[in-house]
């Protein structure tokens, strides 16, 4: 796919505010400030399309993006912010936890890391839902950037070795939307999903 064409369309606070759910979107989940606005960006080439919000946290919003008529990508609001109320956390966690189990477009969830501060409790929860609703999962380990490449390296290698009973159902890859690495490889797992 050429996800240079991806725009935005709309956002969702609710399911019921989705876009119809026909075809196929894959999603971009991971604590608050893991990088995922920026690998979006990153990805479609475009500096503004997803935007840093100002007050992370505070929107609990659903974004879309269309890359054709039949293929979608989705920012999925952050998690984690030091700041929000629990009330406010239970309710992100409810309409994230609709949006994941009753969405049938979904195909596959990139889950956002940064490599200093991986298999946080949140995303824990997240590898725990995918295994029980067998969704397939894509690590990435994000400002990859921030570390010596050889400790970069160790890092992707412990992981995806904790994770390898998961088998084909979960991949993971160093990603730096900086340096602009992992992009083709990001690419090449969203078109096996997309097009499947
Ligand atoms: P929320 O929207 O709050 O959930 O955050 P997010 O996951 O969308 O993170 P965002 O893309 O806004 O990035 C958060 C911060 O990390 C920003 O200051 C980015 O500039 C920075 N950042 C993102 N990706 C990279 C990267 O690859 N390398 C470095 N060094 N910084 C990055
Ligand atoms: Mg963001």
């Amino acid at each position: 796919l050429n996800y240079r064409t991806t725009r935005y369309e709309t956002s969702a606070a609710r399911l019921d505010q989705c876009p119809a759910d026909t075809g196929r979107e894959v999603a971009f989940a991971g604590r608050s400030n893991a990088g995922k606005s920026s690998a979006l960006n990153t990805l479609t080439g475009s500096s503004s399309l997803a935007r840093t919000s100002k007050t992370p946290g505070r929107t609990q919003l659903i974004n879309f993006f269309p890359i054709d008529e039949e293929h979608r990508l989705v920012d999925l609001p952050g998690y984690g912010y030091a700041k929000v109320p629990v009330a406010m956390k239970q309710d992100w966690q409810k309409h994230l936890g609709e949006y994941l189990e009753k969405r049938q477009s979904l195909v596959g969830v990139v889950l956002l890391m940064d490599i200093r501060h991986p298999m946080k409790e949140f995303d824990q929860i997240m590898l725990d839902w995918a295994r029980d609703s067998q969704m397939p999962i894509h690590i990435l380990l994000t400002k990859a950037d921030k570390l010596k490449f050889g400790a970069a390296k160790s890092t992707l290698i412990k992981i995806r070795n904790d994770l390898k009973e998961w088998g084909d159902q979960l991949s993971i890859q160093l990603f730096s939307s900086l340096k602009r690495t992992g992009v083709e490889e990001l690419s090449a797992r969203l078109d096996s999903w997309l097009l499947a």
